[in-house]
């Protein structure tokens, strides 16, 4: 027995590698330029064909998320922008979402508390959104826009210095909208004793299941809280009850990575805010994916190379036991490097784990099935994938936004031109929308 199955295991090894080689993709040879010598070049391309889906002309865009229908939503961060939610009308257009009059108008979206600068804690308008995902048409639920709002613009001093003003409860909110109808149906709103003054909203995963352990039987939200401040961590929100708990907040693995200098489009980035010294860039824990029996969250903070998971049982473990936090950190698994710093992420039907890839203008995935990273799409027109969403149509969204090149980021300088972009690009193997955690 012992025999045979070491011979087994010699030929799985010699199979899997005799599969396995380094991908050429992109590497092309000009026979036609005429020089003496004609050296291989990589022509920043590889996978299937992007295709330009829409313009931005207005706003520089953030969040995504397509609808059953085909619409497509967008969020834009702000400061000074009109409207934060908004829906694409055509190739060159959004609007305001649900209404204008759901937006709050930018000279009341910050204010100051015993001389604190603090964000607008007004729960029936949006402040500045974030985040966008979609659940399908469950048994109890239309087909859901849930929103992410951070309560948290970033605004300007008379000098242009940018600063973001704490968040007071109230601004941070979670609004589910009806796509059935266009309207708001339920909002969240945090503790700041769960959502901190300092806390920023980055991203949310949902599980609508009923019989989801430690629930109240209505489903569940994961939210990201990327910190720039320091204290990142997942917060959790129980769709029956409204409360909401925090999980791994400053664990190792939700943190930034130590004084990260990432490469965008060849060139190393520090972080030069106007107004600040030189740095890095701050940003904890940034994309999660839940997998599709909704066992497992994946997770990366935004300046490291590591990807990382953990049962999500040890996510949804109350304070009530005393070793929820220490269970949690025990189970945390380092999955180890991918090759850059991820942004969003993305999962579709088969499994895989999409990761967008700022620094090499890609999207890669995770395949859990063989534990490691793999190439997906890369263009040299990704410069900066944000946001991503899966439409039922099988494709992958990319919100493309040339956020390094933002006054904020650039010592005050805006050298992004316009437009930004929505790409897509067609899923492998018949891959589209998750939705199994939706019934
Ligand atoms: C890059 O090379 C690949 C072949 O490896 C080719 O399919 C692709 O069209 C090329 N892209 C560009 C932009 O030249
Ligand atoms: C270019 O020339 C090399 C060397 O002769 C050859 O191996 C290669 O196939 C050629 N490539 C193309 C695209 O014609
Ligand atoms: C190859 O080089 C020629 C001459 O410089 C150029 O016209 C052509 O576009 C190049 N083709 C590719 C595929 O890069
Ligand atoms: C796109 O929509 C915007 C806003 O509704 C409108 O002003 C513009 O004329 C439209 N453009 C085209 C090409 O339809
Ligand atoms: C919140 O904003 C909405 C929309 O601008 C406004 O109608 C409402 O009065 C505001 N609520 C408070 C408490 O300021
Ligand atoms: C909003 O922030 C700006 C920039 O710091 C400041 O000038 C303005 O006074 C703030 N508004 C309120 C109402 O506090
Ligand atoms: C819209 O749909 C939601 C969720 O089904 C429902 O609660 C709400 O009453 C509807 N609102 C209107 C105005 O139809
Ligand atoms: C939970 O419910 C889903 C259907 O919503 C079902 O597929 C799954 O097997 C159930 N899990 C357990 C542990 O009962
Ligand atoms: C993982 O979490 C479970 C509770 O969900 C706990 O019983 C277990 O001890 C944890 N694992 C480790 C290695 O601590």
């Amino acid at each position: 027995m012992l025999l045979h199955s070491c011979v087994a295991a010699i030929t799985l090894a010699s199979a899997a590698l005799a599969q396995e080689h380094i991908s050429t993709a992109g590497l092309i040879q000009n026979n036609s330029t005429g020089a003496s010598t004609r050296l291989r070049y990589d022509n920043g391309t590889y996978g299937p064909e992007i295709e330009e889906v829409h313009y931005y002309y207005d706003q520089w865009p953030i969040g995504i998320s397509v609808a059953s229908d085909g619409r497509i939503f967008t969020t834009y961060t702000r400061g000074s922008y009109v409207y934060t939610l908004g829906v694409v009308v055509n190739k060159t257009a959004e609007v305001p979402y649900p209404s204008a009059a759901l937006n709050l108008p930018p000279d009341e979206l910050n204010t100051t508390w015993h001389g604190i600068p603090f964000g607008s804690g007004n729960a029936s308008a949006f402040i500045s959104v974030q985040a966008l995902y979609i659940t399908s048409k469950t048994s109890t639920r239309p087909e859901t826009l849930w929103v992410l709002d951070t309560g948290r613009p970033t605004v300007h001093n008379a000098q242009g210095d940018p600063s973001m003003p704490y968040a007071q409860p109230g601004g941070p909110k979670v609004v589910a909208i009806s796509l059935a109808n266009d309207t708001i149906y339920q909002t969240f709103t945090f503790p700041a004793s769960v959502h901190y003054p300092d806390s920023y909203f980055n991203d949310l995963r949902f599980d609508l299941r009923a019989n989801v352990s430690g629930t109240s039987g209505h489903g569940i939200a994961y939210l990201v809280d990327s910190s720039n401040e320091g204290r990142p961590g997942f917060i959790m929100l129980d769709l029956g009850t409204g409360e909401s708990w925090r999980r791994l907040s400053e664990d190792p693995s939700v943190l930034r990575g130590a004084e990260n200098v990432p490469v965008y489009q060849g060139h190393p980035f520090y972080f030069r805010q106007k107004g600040s010294a030189a740095g890095w860039q701050l940003e904890g824990l940034d994309g999660i994916q839940l997998t599709t029996d909704g066992k497992t969250m994946y997770y990366s903070p935004l300046s490291s190379s590591y990807l990382y998971s953990i049962p999500t049982v040890n996510l949804r473990e109350r304070d009530t036991n005393p070793l929820a936090e220490i269970n949690a950190h025990a189970n945390v698994s380092n999955h180890g490097q991918r090759g850059g710093d991820a942004n969003g992420f993305e999962g579709d039907s088969n499994g895989l784990i999409y990761q967008l890839m700022p620094t090499q203008n890609a999207v890669f995935y995770y395949d859990v099935t063989d534990g490691q990273t793999h190439p997906f799409v890369r263009d040299p027109r990704i410069v900066w994938p944000d946001g991503a969403s899966i439409g039922a149509d099988g494709y992958i969204y990319l919100n493309i936004n040339q956020l390094p090149y933002q006054p904020d980021w650039n010592n005050g300088i805006d050298l992004r031109q316009h437009p930004g972009a929505i790409l897509r690009a067609k899923l492998p193997n018949g891959g589209t929308k998750a939705t199994s955690l939706y019934t």
